[in-house]
């Protein structure tokens, strides 16, 4: 049976995100943006998870211009996104009419495919996005892609995300994503699970795998779900893949040729394409954005099972504490945290508050005498559901009387959007509806941008009005 196999690039985004602290310019995008268009690829990554936050604050760009831009060069690919579930593209929980105003407005300005995941993998949490990704998205428009965060324990068997994947495709998702952040997923697990949700999900299901190459196995992460059926995989040209960032294109390409999964990708139009992101690359790296070293193997995840951040987070921690001899013992200790708070996913955010945790159990010698309010909150469920219990003895120690949660976070969150759009205006920077998205996602940040981009409007120089010389 041929199966040919689709790409999604990931150079306009994770790539560099990865690699580069998330500072591609756009300028630097658009010279090969129509040749991006003409390579055939599934789709292009080209925004949502940190270029927003990324364009304000370090690029003086507008990411909804960013994106307007892309959408003008980029005729035939659809744009993908990554959005954070209720969190989409900050870092709290927002209103379900922010949420609604966010993926309305992403649509609208050029989005194809939304990628949208929760870190807890609870349903709850991206249910109010991938509503309004169905709703505007309607007629082909966009495509709804829920993601699975992958990662491993006990309870993270084939069964559990089997189901979570039926869950999410009840939901209405068109495709499943198996998004393995830390590249903890292994080549052969990476089979076994494509194959279990090819043959329990329906047909028309795609299955979209996302891996890095962090620990060195993205290749055969890879080619190991392609034998078993995955339909779209994701990888990015060479100057920025591997390492931390995805496994590269061309090779992939180069693989599948004249199989029965070929990409049908002309590699020969791939090379001018690379020659310009290697100068991107060389650019970033001049400008002390791109370290050399997230390029190389780290095999520290296969060791110890938890994700390469998360590791460098604990030996900062210990490092601090002058305790550095601890590793081992806090390394024995996250499993325990993590069981007693119900075995969250450990990525971004519950990584960090298990990790710190774990290293404040051993270093205070005794467990939970010292709690974090992250911590706290994890186990009340403001961050939503856990997938098994939490350890009630430890959650009666730290929450005495604290309220507990088990509706969903959001449903305390009363509607922001006009709230927020009477600020912007108050303040003189509304110059679209998009603009207060920004400033709802990154207050600080986006009034920054905002006070640079009226400067640059009157004829001030920029740079001088976000130092606050500029008479306002
Ligand atoms: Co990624």
């Amino acid at each position: 049976m041929a199966k040919k196999v689709m790409i999604m690039d990931t150079i306009l985004r994770d790539a560099h995100q990865s690699h580069a602290a998330t500072r591609m310019r756009t300028e630097q995008m658009i010279p090969v943006l129509e040749q991006l268009d003409e390579v055939g690829y599934y789709s292009l990554e080209g925004w949502g998870g940190a270029t927003f936050d990324s364009c304000m604050r370090f690029l003086n760009e507008d990411p909804w211009e960013r994106l307007r831009t892309l959408r003008k060069y980029l005729k035939k690919t659809p744009i993908q996104m990554l959005l954070r579930g209720q969190n989409l593209l900050g870092y709290r929980n927002y209103a379900d009419d922010l949420v609604d105003k966010v993926v309305e407005k992403s649509i609208e300005n050029g989005i194809g495919v939304v990628r949208v995941f929760d870190a807890l993998n609870d349903p709850r949490n991206i249910e109010a996005s991938m509503k309004a990704i169905k709703k505007y998205g309607a007629n082909g428009k966009c495509v709804c892609e829920a993601a699975i965060s992958y990662t491993t324990s006990p309870v993270h068997t084939l069964d559990y995300f089997v189901k979570l994947a039926k869950t999410y495709e009840s939901m209405g998702a068109d495709n499943i994503c198996i998004k393995d952040m830390a590249n903890l997923l292994l080549p052969f697990d990476a089979y076994q699970l494509v194959s279990a949700l090819k043959k329990e999900l329906n047909a028309e299901t795609k299955i979209h795998l996302h891996t890095h190459n962090t620990t060195g196995t993205g290749d055969m992460v890879n080619l190991m779900a392609i034998q078993a059926g995955v339909d779209i995989v994701d990888t990015a040209l060479s100057p920025l893949a591997n390492g931390t960032s995805q496994p590269a294109t061309e090779p992939l390409v180069a693989t599948l040729k004249g199989t029965e999964f070929d990409t049908g990708i002309d590699l020969e139009k791939l090379i001018p394409i690379a020659a310009h992101f290697k100068k991107v690359a060389a650019d970033l790296e001049k400008e002390g954005s791109l370290n050399p070293k997230v390029r190389q193997v780290d095999v520290n995840t296969l060791i110890y099972q938890v994700p390469g951040g998360m590791l460098s987070n604990l030996m900062n921690q210990l490092k601090k504490a002058g305790k550095e001899e601890k590793l081992p013992e806090v390394l024995a200790e996250v499993p325990n945290v993590r069981r007693d708070c119900g075995y969250p996913p450990l990525v971004t955010p519950s990584s960090q508050i298990v990790g710190t945790q774990a290293v404040m159990n051993v270093v205070m010698g005794e467990r939970y005498k010292m709690v974090t309010k992250e911590t706290r909150d994890l186990f009340a469920g403001k961050y939503g559901q856990l997938p098994m219990p939490i350890n009630e003895e430890v959650a009666g120690k730290i929450l005495k009387d604290e309220k507990r949660i088990t509706y969903r976070p959001a449903d305390d969150l009363e509607p922001e959007y006009e709230k927020l759009k009477a600020e912007v205006i108050a303040k003189g920077y509304y110059t679209q509806e998009e603009d207060v998205l920004s400033y709802a996602s990154f207050p600080e940040v986006a009034e920054n941008f905002f006070k640079w981009r009226k400067a640059k409007n009157d004829g001030v120089d920029g740079d001088l009005a976000k130092t606050g010389v500029y008479p306002v």
